[in-house]
């Protein structure tokens, strides 16, 4: 990736003068917002592959990569408590992986680096929905090519349901008064192709540039996602309307917080509510006033060249234009007082305080691998085959994080959403004081460090083969090694079980197969870790972490020919294969 990126900033810096030559770029006409389409239910069906988009008005289609459609992919409405089952295809011509971002789940369903889908594969996660009613996302996360594949347009928004949110008089009308927007930038070459670099000279919002849409003279609920490369947005609305924040990262606040700016990092979501019941026939922009961040606020650097450099580098510019139209019949005309009633965790309640640090590279001589400007977690580079942390099951543990670096970075957590005890020895804002999966980690102040406390809890999920990642969400320092692991494991069921409950002896049938392949164990408590079935040349055509094997594994959409079962014991990990024929 490092190098995959020294040539981008050869490739940018050539390109710049041409882009800024370029009418497209910077042309007045507005397109109109496309709204991602959406699935609900319990199956969900995620076909990833590489297409084409007329994203450019003039000129040559963008190569892209999308989910079920040109570009993104479709909006997943979950319901809190359903068990949700995932058949993600990777038809692109390499690997990737689909990462449930702020899901709590078990490690092997997670999406992470561990979670690998070759080409041509289906992988079939599946868990039962814990999250509070927010707005969470599923992105690649493959490691070293987060950035190329997130750039090519792979991701999608997951809207979560609850009991809580249900209730409330809040919009929740997709694409009417409950808008979903995808903040990005992109940098295009000259040919309209996307270049992978960090910060993109053109505004994008849901794959689309310079967007318009029209909204009624009601409440608007805006689900904001920044799934930008590096870029936050410091967001407002251009005749400096207050507007209400109702959730954080990970659930509803306790009551909406009035705000006229807001600062959202990449990986952050926000929900915000704005009201629009006096504004028929006006117009109104949601712009980023980037050009008030400071330089080690990411979007706040006045690079114009180099490989940093880009058009909108600590500059205030349009996200969305909004016209405002006629209300609709049962328009939600007031925001709520009351929101939800979260019972977050106290200081008092953390078993061990863990301590992290963020810094620059430079100076750090072990490994020795790295250039003066790769930014570094705990004084390493992320290392797949190293587990940082063991983390006992249901521990609820405080993480410490010491930046000495000049940079501000997003940090993410998978596994748990988290509540910010303090930011530089103060209490989050109103707007951070509920669940979080990401946190803004400033740079240091003069010489000194900055410091942000969060505690979590670690429940219901143990594994200690798969590993959950902690983060920059900036993916160009997440590509190069900025990213940790760590392991939840159960001490008190591993190792005191003296019954033998090896799954490894089985049969398949019916053999040969056609619609659903069944198991039989010798022993009946055999419990499964993983199903991998590999076509005759060894390849995994099907990946089941933990299957459902006792209701048979669909094997409809295979071709007929021979196949191979590979069966992954849950408690010894071993795996046995055994052979059958799809007809
Ligand atoms: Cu949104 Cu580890 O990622
Ligand atoms: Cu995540
Ligand atoms: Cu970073």
């Amino acid at each position: 990736m490092r190098n995959i990126f020294t040539k981008n900033k050869i490739k940018k810096s050539a390109v710049a003068i041409l882009i800024f030559a370029n009418s497209h770029a910077f042309s007045q006409s507005y397109n109109n917002l496309w709204i991602p389409d959406t699935l609900s239910g319990t199956t969900f069906n995620l076909n990833i592959k590489d297409t084409f988009a007329q994203i450019v008005n003039n000129g040559n289609q963008t190569i892209t990569s999308g989910i079920n459609g040109k570009i993104w992919g479709p909006t997943l409405f979950f319901n809190k408590g359903d068990v949700v089952h995932m058949n993600v295809k990777n038809g692109l011509n390499d690997s990737t992986t689909i990462h449930w971002h702020g899901m709590h789940l078990p490690a092997v369903m997670d999406g992470g680096p561990h979670q690998i889908i070759p080409p041509g594969t289906v992988w079939q996660p599946y868990w039962e929905v814990k999250n509070n009613a927010a707005t969470y996302w599923y992105h690649p996360h493959l490691h070293e090519m987060t950035m190329e594949q997130i750039t090519k347009g792979i991701g999608g928004l997951i809207i979560v349901r609850d009991e809580i949110e249900s209730k409330l008089a809040l919009p929740r009308t997709y694409g009417v008064d409950d808008i979903p927007l995808v903040l990005t930038d992109r940098d295009f070459n000259t040919s309209n192709q996307f270049v992978a670099v960090p910060y993109g000279d053109t505004m994008m919002v849901n794959g689309t540039l310079r967007p318009q849409f029209i909204i009624p003279a009601q409440v608007i609920r805006f689900r904001i996602l920044n799934g930008a490369i590096e870029r936050s947005y410091n967001l407002g609305f251009s005749d400096n309307r207050t507007f209400q924040i109702i959730t954080s990262d990970g659930g509803l606040l306790n009551a909406p917080v009035p705000v006229t700016r807001y600062l959202l990092h990449a990986g952050e979501r926000v929900e915000i509510l704005v009201n629009c019941g006096a504004d028929l026939g006006k117009s109104l922009d949601l712009k980023a006033y980037n050009s008030t961040l400071g330089n080690f606020v990411a979007g706040g650097e006045a690079f114009v060249n180099g490989p940093f450099g880009n058009a909108l580098g600590k500059k205030d510019f349009n996200i969305v234009h909004f016209n405002i139209g006629a209300q609709n019949s049962n328009a939600i005309t007031t925001i709520p007082t009351l929101l939800s009633n979260n019972v977050l965790l106290k200081e008092s309640d953390a078993m061990i305080t863990r301590k992290l640090t963020l810094s620059d590279s430079s100076g750090v001589t072990k490994p020795v691998i790295l250039g003066p400007n790769a930014f570094i977690i705990n004084h390493k580079l992320f290392d797949i085959n190293y587990n940082e942390y063991n983390v006992p099951l249901n521990n609820t543990e405080i993480w410490e994080i010491t930046s000495t670096s000049v940079f501000g970075h997003p940090f993410h957590i998978h596994d748990v959403e988290f509540n910010i005890l303090s930011v530089n020895g103060v209490a989050p804002v109103p707007a951070q004081a509920g669940w979080k999966d990401v946190v803004f980690v400033p740079g240091k102040i003069g010489t000194t460090p900055s410091v942000v406390k969060f505690i979590a809890k670690f429940d219901d999920f143990a594994d200690s083969l798969h590993p959950f990642m902690f983060h920059c969400h900036i993916s160009l320092h997440e590509d190069e090694g900025m990213m940790g692991q760590f392991v939840v494991t159960n001490k008190t069921t591993s190792g005191i079980n003296t019954i033998d409950k090896n799954a490894t002896d089985f049969r398949v049938y019916p053999n040969p197969a056609n619609e659903k392949l069944f198991f039989t164990f010798n022993n009946p408590e055999a419990k499964v870790y993983y199903v991998s079935i590999l076509n005759i040349v060894g390849k995994a055509v099907m990946m089941l972490p933990r299957p459902e094997w006792q209701n048979g594994i669909d094997i409809s959409n295979l071709a007929a020919g021979t196949y191979f079962v590979q069966l992954t014991d849950d408690k010894t990990k071993t795996t046995t294969v055994k052979k059958f024929v799809k007809e």
